[in-house]
């Protein structure tokens, strides 16, 4: 098999909406190449080893399994981080949180103290603590599979400046913050996209909130507060159509400078809000 014939097998997942993409990460990886040399070397053909692998990767696609768990990593902010099926794939829309903080806190003199709560892979803290050296970051997970996974990846980015805690929201978390951010389940559990896509391979614990997806977002705003220095802002990613919920619950626990930005897909997919003291 050539490259250009393991390419044209994309046409036969019908089910994935970026089979083009999953087959080039599926071929990039087995060849150790990145995904410009699948085109400029066409002709080229695969060894049985590779074709076997590439026969067996394509497989577990075409059932439905995600490239990144095929793979075992994922691409987030400047970072390549090991992925399992114990936490959420790092999402690019999640990206949008990394960029706000660091806008920000752009203009702060003393070294931030940043928290990131249900860090699963560890995307969002890793990301702050590479681009804000300075910073002190915790991260907290309470799937201690989760954590275990984000250990290994602070590890490989060289994150020392990163510490991790076991822990169920706030509950041990000491100490007051810059910069609150999380990614939390905000999914409800009758929400018929559970059962499509990526997301039947990511853990419900990971997803799935109580109080239609609501649960979690207001334990981490009502604990929020307390974990603040005054000035300090808390970031939250939520579902495209929870933004004036998620707004009123803010404003509900005392915040000010409310505001709501847009994914890539231009819906409102993350707010914040300062905490004035
Ligand atoms: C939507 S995932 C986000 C993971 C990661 N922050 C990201 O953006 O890719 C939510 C994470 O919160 C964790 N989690 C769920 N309930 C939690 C709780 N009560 N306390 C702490 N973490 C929790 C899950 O295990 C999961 O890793």
């Amino acid at each position: 098999m050539t490259i250009a014939e393991a390419l044209r097998r994309a046409q036969e997942l019908i089910h994935s909406d970026s089979a083009k993409l999953d087959v080039e990460l599926l071929l990039a990886e087995i060849l150790g190449r990145d995904r410009s040399y699948l085109y400029t070397w066409p002709d080229r053909q695969l060894t049985p080893e590779q074709q076997n692998l590439f026969d067996n990767w394509f497989r577990r696609r075409e059932a439905g399994e995600p490239v990144a768990h095929i793979l075992g990593h994922r691409g987030f902010w400047t970072l390549e981080l090991e992925v399992s099926p114990a936490t959420l794939i790092p999402r690019p829309d999640t990206e949008l949180l990394v960029e706000t903080a660091l806008e920000l806190l752009a203009d702060m003199q003393e070294p931030p103290r940043i928290i990131d709560l249900g860090t699963g892979t560890g995307a969002i803290a890793l990301a702050l603590a590479s681009e804000l050296p300075r910073a002190q970051v915790v991260a907290t997970e309470l799937s201690a599979e989760a954590l275990a996974l984000a250990e290994r990846n602070r590890l490989s980015a060289g994150c020392g400046n990163v510490t991790l805690l076991c822990g169920d929201w706030w509950n041990g978390v000491g100490g007051r913050f810059h910069l609150v951010a999380s990614n939390p389940p905000y999914i409800s559990e009758d929400d018929p996209h559970l059962s499509s896509g990526d997301v039947r391979f990511e853990p419900r614990s990971a997803l799935v909130a109580e109080d239609a997806g609501l649960a979690d977002l207001r334990s981490i705003v009502a604990g929020a507060p307390a974990h603040l220095f005054p000035g300090g802002w808390v970031l939250l990613e939520h579902g495209w159509r929870q933004a004036e919920t998620v707004r009123s619950l803010l404003a509900e626990a005392g915040f000010a400078d409310i505001f709501s930005r847009r994914d890539y897909g231009g819906h409102e997919r993350m707010s914040g809000g300062r905490w004035h003291g």
